[in-house]
């Protein structure tokens, strides 16, 4: 069976330290009855480096176009490296309200130049019956990976906006995220070529919660889930890991 990764993006939602430490201990000790699923963290910066830790992956929610200099605020992909962090989401909808397609693109090179896996995510603001979604789609993850180092340590995480920070009935129909998947898939092979675009998994988000875990995991097409609001607090987000358990790959 492939290898499943689930992601806890944390956003804003855990917000102290010792919150963030107890969550770590409870995943790890339901991690290691999951075999064949790999729980990773996106944790707020403050939170990277004293989460470090040998069985979940540690990672951050952005980082900066910079490597160093006086850009007050900033975290670089080094920084993020040299205290742990094993990988880093770049592109997420909430962050690219502000972030270009551009700016995308750079952080997606320093992750990556830095030695860290980098999450890019990808996904339309609306569906649109003209089709033009995909064009958008194809354009935020062609001109992401334009002359892209290190492909290999590259996951994209598909997460239609729409479906954002809602219940499970909102989330994708697992048919449409599996049309969704091929498509991302043919737009990596044509970007990266097709070996390299093979070994990239591809990720959906947007709502996943207990409930619909095991469905979409099933028929959806994708290798996993990065997951919000439902990795806010430690029981949904083991529920999940633990439907994945018991699922089966199309
Ligand atoms: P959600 O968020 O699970 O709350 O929909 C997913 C994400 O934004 O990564």
């Amino acid at each position: 069976m492939k290898k499943r990764i689930v992601i806890a993006n944390w956003k804003l939602y855990v917000d102290s330290p010792k919150a963030a430490a107890k969550f770590l201990d409870g995943l790890r000790k339901t991690a290691r009855t999951c075999k064949g699923v790999e729980a990773w963290i996106a944790a707020p910066f403050p939170f990277v480096s004293a989460l470090k830790n040998q069985t979940i992956k540690i990672g951050a929610q952005t980082v900066s176009v910079y490597e160093n200099g006086a850009h007050t605020g900033e975290v670089s992909a080094t920084m993020l490296k040299n205290i742990g962090a094993k990988f880093v989401i770049v592109g997420h909808s909430e962050r690219r309200e502000f972030e270009s397609n551009e700016v995308v693109r750079e952080q997606l090179s320093r992750a990556l130049g830095a030695g860290l896996t980098a999450v890019l995510c990808a996904g339309e603001r609306e569906r649109e019956a003209s089709g033009a979604h995909f064009t958008y789609i194809e354009e935020q993850i062609r001109s992401a990976c334009l002359s892209l180092p290190h492909p290999s340590r590259l996951v994209v995480a598909y997460e239609p906006v729409s479906a954002i920070g809602k219940s499970a009935e909102d989330a994708m129909r697992p048919a449409e995220l599996r049309e969704m998947a091929i498509f991302v898939k043919k737009v990596l092979s044509d970007a990266l070529g097709r070996a390299a675009a093979e070994r990239v998994p591809i990720l959906y988000g947007g709502s996943v919660e207990p409930s619909n875990a095991k469905e979409l995991m099933e028929e959806g097409g994708v290798a996993g889930f990065l997951v919000g609001h439902a990795s806010a607090e430690l029981d949904s987000f083991v529920e999940i890991l633990k439907a994945l358990r018991r699922t089966r790959s199309k």
